[in-house]
């Protein structure tokens, strides 16, 4: 799958197979959901450029790398807030903008309810958090949001995703890379991810 990043580490396993346990709960749930969301978001950013520069250690002179790219977290409300941390704890710098989506029980479709987006978004690296890719509408809405706002370097960072999310936003935005823990087997008549791991958002929020 072009531009998919399916990422393997023991630990992503570990954590997400008691993320997917509907025995687990909601302590365990947000700390295991730490956990994967920091992996995830290491890798995202693997290809940022760094900038070197010279310093000095306390016994010499040394050659130095920063990130130089500016970053911006988007989080999906509600669940992409369970990744917001994680990410800010390695880039306490970076800019967070917001969008609020929730699906409709009945017919799948997300409505928009929140947007507050950071300016300059053109020369930014857009991270969109959201732990869970079903049919793809929350990400579709969100990507083409952030465009409007004139965003051109998006990357999704989920967690588990259904092969129809997949495929939707493949078609919507070919060049958009997306960083996935897994990838499932489709989605059910309620378009909940099978084997998935139930709703995220209630499972980490307790509600
Ligand atoms: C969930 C999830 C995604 C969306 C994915 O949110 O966090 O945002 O569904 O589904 P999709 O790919 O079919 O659009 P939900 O609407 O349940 O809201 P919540 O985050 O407030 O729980
Ligand atoms: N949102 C979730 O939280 N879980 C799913 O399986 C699908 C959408």
């Amino acid at each position: 799958m072009k531009n998919v990043h399916l990422v393997d580490h023991p630990l992503l396993k570990h954590s997400l197979t008691i993320l997917r346990d509907k025995n687990t709960g909601t302590e365990k749930f947000r700390h295991h959901a730490g956990i994967v969301s920091q992996i995830m978001i290491l890798e995202a950013i693997k290809d940022v450029p760094l900038l070197e520069d010279k310093i000095e250690t306390p016994v010499a002179a040394s050659d130095g790398f920063y990130i130089k790219e500016s970053i911006v977290f988007v989080p999906v409300l509600r669940a992409g807030i369970s990744m917001l941390s994680p990410a800010r704890n390695f880039l306490p710098w970076a800019s967070v903008g917001f969008i609020g989506l929730e699906r409709d029980e009945e017919t799948a479709i997300a409505r928009e309810y929140y947007r507050k987006f950071p300016q300059g978004l053109k020369d930014k690296r857009v991270l969109v958090l959201d732990p869970m890719l079903a049919t793809g509408g929350s990400l579709v809405d969100t990507i083409i949001a952030l465009e409007k706002k004139g965003a051109e370097n998006i990357c999704a960072v989920c967690i588990v995703a259904a092969p129809e999310g997949i495929e939707l936003l493949q078609k919507k935005f070919p060049n958009l890379h997306i960083y996935l823990a897994a990838v499932d087997s489709f989605l059910n008549e309620k378009k909940y991810i099978v084997p998935g791991l139930g709703d995220f958002g209630d499972r980490f929020f307790g509600t």
